[in-house]
């Protein structure tokens, strides 16, 4: 490597933490800034990554012939998408789908940051990804107190052959990160670089009494949330959100429900009404409005069609169920100051009622962000909670 490449790299990560530093509200803890300054993030990144454009629409980036884009993404506060559609590569990227990456670092730094390390402690991540993160974590608590589970087997490999490179070695594990890995248990932090919905008990299970997990958190309504949970003596886990920051869900928690071929059928007879509550005010409303909003809706999730072919119908709002059981359709017909808007519900489960019951709910509650909220895992499931964790609610 020639003495310009050597400045250029150190310039380079020299920026970025300061970035991240700004991202944090303070400077990036001395022992993480060894690690980054060690661990060059180009090193895990494959020379034809995606990355997002000014409209968020996917773009491959090839390091021959895009070198300094390539280069300027490895050292951006972005995430750098590594493997789209599970490795299917479609022609047409405007429906793919990130299927592994590197995750943006100031999130990685923020959630090293939570996981509040200390020498000695053993660390299992589920979503190896490219290894970056579990490269930052040999750094500082030895190969041999980290264990990285990656699903998919090239990424696996991609992962070891980068960690290796650079001379790492954890334990890299390719199967199933939400069973957790036994063999190595009980460990002191279990972080997950992909969303869940539901937490897996493994996790917890194979935490010691005292440790973390910590996890991207989602429901079917919003994504968003780094969950961070304390495991206690009796095997159940306690804890808070920390809002913001968006993964792609594990492999194992995705549904492939589509409206219009599982949930809304031509031979169904919907309910017709009429409510005062706007449907923008419950979807693409604001973060904290929706954070709450799933939280209490457990099981729905929704959907816009913008161009509805109904007269007078400028957007429609659909829910449904997650098994497709009940739908309801909300209209809008583009008016400032609509009043009423018509409803149409089906199915055993009045949605819409549900949903109107939770806003209530929320404006009730003086209108609670995340920090409020709360979540306890228990062996029979996960129970949400406002402020108080003995006053819960079973989520799905
Ligand atoms: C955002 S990436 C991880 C980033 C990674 N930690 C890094 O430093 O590059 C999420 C990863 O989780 C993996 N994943 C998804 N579901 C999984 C599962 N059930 N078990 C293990 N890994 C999973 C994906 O294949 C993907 O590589």
């Amino acid at each position: 490597m020639t003495f310009n490449q050597v400045a250029l790299e150190q310039a380079a990560v020299r920026g970025l933490l300061r970035v991240v530093s700004g991202f944090l509200g303070h400077d990036v803890a001395p022992e993480w800034r060894k690690a980054a300054e060690a661990i060059p993030r180009h090193r895990f990144l494959p020379d034809r990554v995606w990355l997002s454009d000014d409209d968020d629409l996917l773009t491959l980036c090839d390091r021959e012939r895009e070198p300094e884009r390539w280069f300027a993404a490895a050292y951006g506060d972005v995430p750098v998408v590594t493997q789209i559609d599970d490795g299917q590569e479609p022609e047409d990227l405007s429906d793919a789908i990130p299927s592994s990456s590197a995750s943006a670092p100031s999130i990685v730094f923020k959630m090293l940051e939570l996981l509040d390390l200390a020498p000695g402690m053993r660390v299992l991540e589920i979503g190896a990804g490219t290894g970056f993160n579990a490269a930052l974590l040999s750094h500082r608590l030895g190969d041999i107190n980290v264990t990285t589970i990656e699903i998919d087997p090239a990424v696996a490999e991609l992962a070891s052959s980068n960690l290796n490179g650079l001379g790492y070695a954890p334990t890299v594990v390719c199967g199933d990160g939400s069973l957790g890995w036994s063999a190595q248990a009980p460990y002191d932090r279990v972080v997950a670089t992909c969303s869940v919905q539901r937490v897996p008990y493994a996790w917890v299970d194979q935490t010691r009494p005292g440790g973390t997990v910590l996890a991207p958190w989602e429901n079917p309504w919003i994504s968003g949330g780094l969950l961070r949970l304390t495991v206690g003596d009796d095997g159940t886990a306690t804890g808070r959100f920390t809002p913001d920051s968006s993964f792609m869900l594990i492999r194992t928690q995705r549904r492939d429900l589509r409206l219009f071929r599982d949930v809304v059928m031509d031979d169904h007879v919907p309910v017709e009404s009429t409510t005062t509550l706007d449907p923008w005010a419950v979807a693409d409303s604001a973060f904290e409005t929706q954070f709450a909003l799933g939280h209490r809706l457990g099981d729905l999730w929704y959907a816009w069609d913008h161009d509805p072919d109904f007269d007078d119908v400028e957007t429609r709002l659909w829910v449904s169920t997650t098994d497709g059981t009940s739908w309801a359709a909300v209209d809008w017909d583009g008016g400032d100051d609509t009043e009423r808007y018509p409803v149409w519900q089906h199915g055993p489960r009045r949605l819409w009622d549900e949903v109107e019951a939770a806003h209530d709910w929320w404006l009730a509650n003086d209108r609670p962000g995340p920090a409020r909220f709360g979540l306890t895992v228990t062996p029979d499931g996960q129970w949400a909670w406002l402020d108080d964790p003995a006053d819960a609610w079973r989520l799905p």
